[in-house]
């Protein structure tokens, strides 16, 4: 593990600014191991290190994973100067700094999304060529035909000319769909039923990678992953 620099990680954990933590340090309020430390560039594996600020214990993790049972008429993303976004809805005991949603659901899409600040991850989740597998169920306009279920399979090609991989259609219901997609191209399942003549009345994703929504998230509300569930979402 890296060694980290105090004022850093009192930071990260705590959701405070980088000065505030370096004044937290500088006036006594930080210890380590139970003595008062006054350095703030100090370096520590935080692991392994007993740090307490204002006597609250680091429990430290350099990343974090949330998943949220997004509502409709939230944006995805970390911030907006007039509409209410994603990171808005996270609790204040989960906010980080640099918070930002793992691709994007449409304003009125509902369903599973990822938030984290590990770009690294996100990169690789939503990367075509991890094939990492989303599933939605759509409500839509008209009936799903088995001509549909074998196109979608063979690949759309969008209005605009922009091929998709191979998608699972399955039909669950008169109207309704499940549909699996290994991309994240705007709009993607929307345009992929305006292909074939359907509209979309609602969208709800139900699982990323091996990962369901959880049955325990009301729309609007979210929680940390769990490392078992963290590890179902990239097969490795
Ligand atoms: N495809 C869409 O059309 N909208 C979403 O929100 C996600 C996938």
């Amino acid at each position: 593990m890296k060694l980290e620099r105090l004022d850093k990680i009192i930071s990260l954990q705590f959701n405070i600014s980088r000065s505030v933590a370096r004044k937290a340090v500088f006036s006594g309020r930080v210890t380590l191991g139970g003595q008062v430390v006054r350095d703030p560039s100090m370096r520590l594996n935080p692991e392994e290190s007993d740090i307490c600020y204002e006597g609250q214990a680091v429990e430290y993790k350099k990343y974090i994973y949330i998943v949220m049972n997004k509502p409709k008429g939230v944006l995805s993303a970390s911030n907006d100067k007039r509409r209410e976004t994603v990171v808005d809805l996270v609790p204040e005991r989960l906010k980080r700094n640099n918070l930002f949603p793992v691709g994007r659901l449409d304003r009125d899409t509902t369903g599973l999304l990822i938030i984290t600040d590990d770009g690294d991850f996100a990169h690789n989740a939503i990367s075509p060529k991890k094939k990492v597998s989303k599933t939605y169920i759509a409500e839509l306009d008209g009936a799903v035909t088995d001509d549909m279920i074998k196109l979608f399979a063979e690949g759309v090609t969008l209005a605009d000319g922009t091929a998709c991989a191979s998608a699972k259609l399955e039909r669950v219901g008169e109207t309704e769909a499940k549909i699996t997609i290994t991309e994240g191209k705007y709009h993607q399942i929307k345009r992929m039923f305006g292909v074939v003549g359907l509209g979309v009345n609602n969208l709800r994703r139900v699982s990323f990678g091996g990962l369901q929504l959880p049955e325990d998230l009301d729309e609007g509300e979210c929680r940390e992953l769990t490392s078992e569930e963290f590890a179902l979402i990239i097969d490795k």
